[in-house]
C-alpha cells in the first residue's frame, strides 16, 4: 500500500481498463466520468475520505468509469490483490453480498445517467478503517525508505562482562512520528503481511552489521527476531542462505529468535524448516521463554538450540525463593537438552549476581546497555576491543 500523487489533469485510469487497484483519497478531488454516445457526463466528484476504483477491483470487471484528478491528489493505492485477499478471508456469503450490490450498480449505472445536469460533491468522515490504512502505507513507505532500521543491545558474559553477541532489534525512526518501537508497529504489519518484509530487511541489516562486526569465529554474533509465521514459509530458508553468501557470513554468528510460537499452525512444516535452517548452520533461539507467548511445550516439540528466559522470570530473582528455583529448573533442563540460555530484562546487579550464582552464563538488559543505534553500539564495540 502506497502514495501515488497525481497533479490535477491527470488520468488516474480509463473506462474500461483493467482494474488492479483501488484508491483512498487522502487529498484532492477526483472526477468519475463516463462516455456513452460520444457525450461525456461526469458521475460523481468524489473528495477527500472517499473510496473510488474499488468496483472492478471486487468483481474483477473492467473500470465502469473514468478517473481524473480535478485537483492535486494524494491518493493511497490498495492494491487489487489485497482486497481480493480481505473478500477471500471473509464470510463467502458476505463476499457474495459485495459481489451483487457491485453488479447491481453496474447494471442501474445506465439508468443514472439520464437527465442529471449537476453533479454534487461527496465527502466523508475518516472513518475508523481510514487510519489503519495510512498507517499501513506509512509502514511500507518506512521499510522502503530505510526508516525501519536495526537497534542493537549487547548480550554479555555475565562473569566476565564482556560483549558476546547483539540482539538486532526493529525501531521505526519517523520524522513525523517519532521514535517507534515494535509494539508500536508489528502489529498492524502481522494483520496486513506487512512482517515478511520487515523481518527480511532487518535480516538482511542485521547480517551487513555482523560482518562489520568481524570476521573470526570468536567475533559477536548476531541475534534476529524472526516472525513465527515464517517457519512455516518456505521461502524463508532460500532468502537467508541468498544472505548469508552475499554478506559472507559464518552462518553459526547469526541466531534467529522466533517468539508467538503459540501461533505455529503447522508444527511439522516449522520443524521441516527448522531443520532446513540447520542444515544452513544457523542457531535458532525460542525467544521470550517464560511468558504466554512461548511455553514449555513448543520446547519439547522443535528443535531449538537456544533459550531466551523472559525479563519477568528474572526481575526480582534475588528476592525469591521460588522463582530461583524456577530459573535454576530451567538452567538443569536446558543442559539436559544441549541448549543455551540467555537471561533477559537483567535491570539491576543484585539481579546480574543472582543469575551467576545460579549458573546463567550470559545475560542482556538495561544494566549492561540499552538498545542502541548500530553505529553507535559497533563504536562502542570497537574503543572496547581496542
Ligand atoms: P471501478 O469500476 O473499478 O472504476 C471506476 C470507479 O468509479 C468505480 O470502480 C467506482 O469506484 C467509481 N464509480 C463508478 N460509478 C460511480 C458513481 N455513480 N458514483 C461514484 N463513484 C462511481
Ligand atoms: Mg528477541
Amino acid at each position: 500500500m502506497l502514495s501515488r500523487d497525481v497533479v490535477a489533469g491527470n488520468l488516474i485510469f480509463s473506462e474500461g481498463d483493467r482494474a488492479d487497484a483501488a484508491y483512498l483519497i487522502e487529498r484532492g478531488v477526483v472526477e468519475i466520468a463516463v462516455s456513452r454516445d460520444g457525450h461525456r457526463q461526469v458521475l460523481a466528484l468524489l473528495g477527500s475520505g472517499e473510496i473510488f476504483g474499488e468496483m472492478g477491483v471486487i468483481d474483477n470487471l473492467p473500470r465502469s468509469a473514468t478517473a481524473t484528478a480535478v485537483e492535486d491528489c494524494r491518493l493511497v493505492e490498495v492494491s487489487g490483490e489485497q482486497i481480493q485477499q480481505v473478500i477471500a478471508r471473509s464470510d463467502p456469503f458476505f463476499a457474495e453480498l459485495m459481489r451483487k450490490l457491485v453488479g447491481r450498480l453496474r447494471d442501474t449505472q445506465n439508468a443514472l445517467l439520464q437527465g442529471r445536469e449537476t453533479v454534487g460533491l461527496h465527502v466523508s468522515d475518516f472513518g475508523p478503517g481510514y487510519a489503519e490504512l495510512v498507517r499501513e502505507r506509512d509502514i511500507a513507505e518506512a521499510i522502503i525508505g530505510g526508516e525501519i532500521e536495526p537497534y542493537l543491545q549487547p548480550i554479555v558474559d555475565l562473569g566476565e562482562g564482556v560483549i558476546l553477541g547483539y540482539e538486532s532489534l526493529a525501531r521505526w525512526r519517523s520524522d513525523r512520528l517519532g521514535l517507534m518501537r515494535p509494539v508500536d508497529f508489528l502489529p498492524l504489519a502481522r494483520r496486513t503481511g506487512l512482517i515478511r518484509r520487515i523481518d527480511l530487511t532487518m535480516a538482511d541489516r542485521a547480517m551487513a552489521i555482523c560482518a562489520r562486526l568481524g570476521s573470526r569465529e570468536d567475533s559477536p554474533f548476531v541475534c534476529i527476531n524472526v516472525s513465527a509465521w515464517l517457519f512455516q514459509d518456505y521461502s524463508l530458508v532460500d532468502a537467508l542462505r541468498r544472505m548469508l553468501d552475499q554478506h559472507r557470513l559464518a552462518p553459526a554468528r547469526i541466531c534467529l529468535e522466533v517468539t508467538e510460537t503459540m501461533l505455529i499452525d503447522d508444527l511439522d512444516a516449522a520443524e521441516r524448516t527448522m531443520d532446513e535452517l540447520h542444515d544452513l548452520g544457523l542457531r535458532i533461539a525460542l525467544d521470550d521463554f517464560g511468558t504466554g507467548l512461548s511455553s514449555l511445550g513448543i520446547l519439547h516439540r522443535l528443535p531449538f538450540d537456544m533459550l531466551k528466559v523472559d525479563g519477568s522470570m528474572v526481575q526480582g530473582c534475588q528476592t525469591s525463593a521460588r522463582q530461583r528455583g524456577m530459573l535454576k529448573g530451567i538452567l538443569d533442563l536446558c543442559g539436559r537438552l544441549d541448549i543455551e540460555v540467555i537471561a533477559e530484562g537483567i535491570e539491576d546487579a543484585g539481579t546480574a549476581r543472582a543469575l551467576l550464582d545460579l549458573g546463567f552464563v550470559m545475560g542482556q538488559g538495561l544494566h549492561f546497555a540499552p538498545p542502541v543505534q548500530a553505529e553507535q553500539a559497533m563504536a562502542s564495540w570497537r574503543e572496547g576491543v581496542t
